[in-house]
């Protein structure tokens, strides 16, 4: 196996993140990663929003919380000091496309760089609230974005799962 196939099979979703802070040039390489991901017709229509703030972090965790309709009190980011929100052009039709590679570039250069991540849902209705749109705006966002999803990453405080692999998903067609 080599270091990619490597960092594929052992990057599994953190249940648990210390509450340790990244250091902003790992967050910055894991943010280049997600910037490489192909996207349809190259348009590149992902844009990352970092959120390392901590009250806003928690205010998002608690509007993902609500979301969801999880028991108060829970954090659906795991404890995770940084949260990478991902959003695409409302106008491009493969944006949840575009999105999910974005994401899953994070995810694994977040593993080669020996942090934690998990993917984690309900951007989409975070960013339809009138709140996280003015959010954009005050960041400098122009047009439209939908929320695709979220990369949380931080360092891990708790082993990760292997779940196997399922059988029967291979089709050779020769
Ligand atoms: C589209 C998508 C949405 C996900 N949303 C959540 C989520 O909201 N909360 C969560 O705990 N995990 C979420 N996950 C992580 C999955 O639960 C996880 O990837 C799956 O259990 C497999 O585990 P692994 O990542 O360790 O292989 C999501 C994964 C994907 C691909």
């Amino acid at each position: 196996m080599n270091e990619v196939e490597k960092c594929i099979r052992e990057r599994r979703s953190t249940p648990r993140f210390k509450r340790v802070p990244v250091a902003r040039e790992l967050v910055e390489r894991v943010i280049e990663a997600g910037l490489w991901a192909p996207s349809g017709m190259n348009k590149q229509s992902p844009i990352i929003v970092a959120v390392t703030n901590r009250k806003l972090r928690d205010e998002l965790a608690e509007e993902n919380r609500r979301i969801m309709g999880a028991p108060e009190g829970m954090d659906p980011f795991y404890g995770a000091p940084v949260v990478l929100v991902v959003l695409a052009s409302a106008s491009v039709p493969t944006r949840v496309y575009d999105g999910s590679a974005t994401i899953e570039n994070m995810l694994l250069a977040a593993q080669s760089l020996g942090l934690g991540g998990h993917w984690i849902h309900r951007a989409k209705e975070e960013f339809e609230e009138p709140r996280y749109k003015e959010l954009l705006a005050s960041l400098g966002v122009q047009g439209d974005y939908e929320g695709i999803g979220h990369v949380v990453i931080g360092y891990p405080d708790a082993e990760k799962s292997q779940p196997a692999r399922k059988d029967g998903r291979v089709f050779w067609a020769e």
